[in-house]
């Protein structure tokens, strides 16, 4: 196959992800408080829903460890974030995405925690000054405790108390060019009132859909008031689009696929799509949609054993491109401790990005997830999603071979492919 250089536009966002909860440390939260009640539990339930994976050896003595559970110090982030930055500037990165922890910022309501905005106000500069660009989350899915304690997103009185909160914030940071309001909608809506998964693990189809329509109504209030105070900057949402990939092309699978993809992809982006100033994209997934059990052609599996398949962004972007806005990828990446899949992973991907833009979709950028490996919700540490390895035990980061060449295509603006 002929080889081509993929070269991505001069001004393009090149980055690496993270949230708060995931690598800060000592956060206190409904999460944290959760984690203590469960951890036990999922230490329990790890050894029979992943004892048939290949590679469970390598994983299981630290899944089995209640520990495990337990998100502590993370990685220290909140303390080392200044070191962490560096690593961003050797890897010649330009942005960054993160995100502020609500619970920190006012632990209790109305009462605004002016030293947490301080060491926020601290970390926003040490971006800047090193060219870095913050692309800020104002809610990754965890909450102060009395905002959990009064229902969460249940709670109407959420959509008003969210937006006393990112009116606060969004006036002390007039240097933060990119909003992102909330953090893939739909997955914890999912997850916390469907499937149960997560906190507060309930399974109700009516709640779940009264979370994702409060959310919604919680970004469109939070987006009016962001753009009324600077109408300059860029306001969006991070939204989780799978690729529902029908097999065989059978029609059947492709009207599942179809209605999957309605509710699944745009339910909640449909709802705030007049408000958005960009997409953000996080890509993970591909889902094999076949209702005939027939055999085909599987992609590898990520240490979660999940599929990675770099074609599905392609098929992705083509369809959220209707909304006629702006995209960065703003979360894409491995659960991979070997280190194996990352590096072709985000080439693959990368070069279905750029098959897109050349069709005339409009991507400006791409925030691999994670920087660092961290703290991944119910699986605790084991999963490595870092571009930089981190020693829990030491708190030290190596940086990982895929991420040095990750490095080359962002320093040499794209990189040659064969396709
Ligand atoms: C979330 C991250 C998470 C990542 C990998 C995304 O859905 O935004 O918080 O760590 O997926 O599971």
């Amino acid at each position: 196959m002929p080889k081509q250089f993929l070269k991505f536009p001069e001004n393009f966002l090149w980055g690496a992800s993270t949230s708060s909860h995931q690598v800060e440390g000592n956060n206190h939260n409904n999460w944290s408080v959760w984690e203590k009640g469960n951890a036990n539990r999922l230490a329990k339930i790890a050894e029979s829903r992943y004892s048939y994976f290949d590679n469970w050896g390598e994983f299981k003595d630290q899944a089995k460890n209640p520990s495990n559970y337990i998100s502590g110090i993370a990685c220290d982030h909140y303390n080392k974030y200044e070191e962490d930055f560096d690593l961003i500037n050797k890897l010649g990165m330009n942005s960054h995405r993160l995100s502020f922890e609500w619970s920190r910022i006012e632990p209790e309501p109305g009462k605004f925690n002016e030293t947490e905005i301080h060491h926020y106000k601290k970390v926003i500069k040490a971006l800047m000054k090193r060219n870095i660009e913050p692309m800020v989350t104002l809610w990754h899915w965890t909450f102060p405790l009395w905002v959990s304690d009064m229902g969460g997103w249940m709670n109407a009185k959420t959509i008003e108390y969210f937006n006393r909160y990112v009116q606060t914030i969004v006036a002390v940071f007039p240097e933060v060019k990119y909003w992102i309001t909330l953090n893939e909608a739909e997955v914890f809506a999912r997850e916390s009132y469907l499937i149960g998964r997560w906190p507060p693990q309930t399974k109700n189809r009516l709640k779940y859909f009264t979370i994702v329509n409060n959310l919604a109504a919680a970004h469109v209030q939070a987006y009016e008031h962001i753009k009324s105070v600077n109408s300059e900057v860029q306001v969006g949402v991070a939204n989780n689009n799978t690729y529902f990939e029908p097999v065989k092309n059978r029609w059947y699978n492709k009207i599942a696929g179809r209605i999957l993809s309605i509710w699944g992809n745009h339910y909640f982006l449909g709802r705030v799509a007049f408000h958005l100033d960009f997409i953000g994209l996080n890509y993970y997934f591909h889902n094999p949609v076949n209702l005939g059990r027939e055999d085909h052609v599987k992609c590898q599996y990520s240490d979660l054993r999940w599929e990675v398949c770099d074609y599905g962004i392609y098929h992705v972007l083509k369809d959220i491109s209707m909304y006629k806005k702006p995209i960065y990828i703003t979360e894409h990446g491995v659960a991979d401790a070997k280190d194996y899949l990352r590096e072709s992973f985000i080439k693959g991907t990368l070069s279905h990005i750029y098959k897109a833009m050349v069709e005339g979709v409009d991507v400006r950028g791409y925030l691999h997830w994670s920087l660092l490996d961290n703290f991944e919700w119910d699986h605790g540490f084991w999963p490595r999603f870092g571009l930089v390895e981190v020693d829990y035990k030491t708190q030290e980061r190596k940086i990982r071979y895929s991420a040095w060449k990750y490095a080359d295509i962002i320093k040499n603006g794209g990189f040659e492919y064969e396709i």
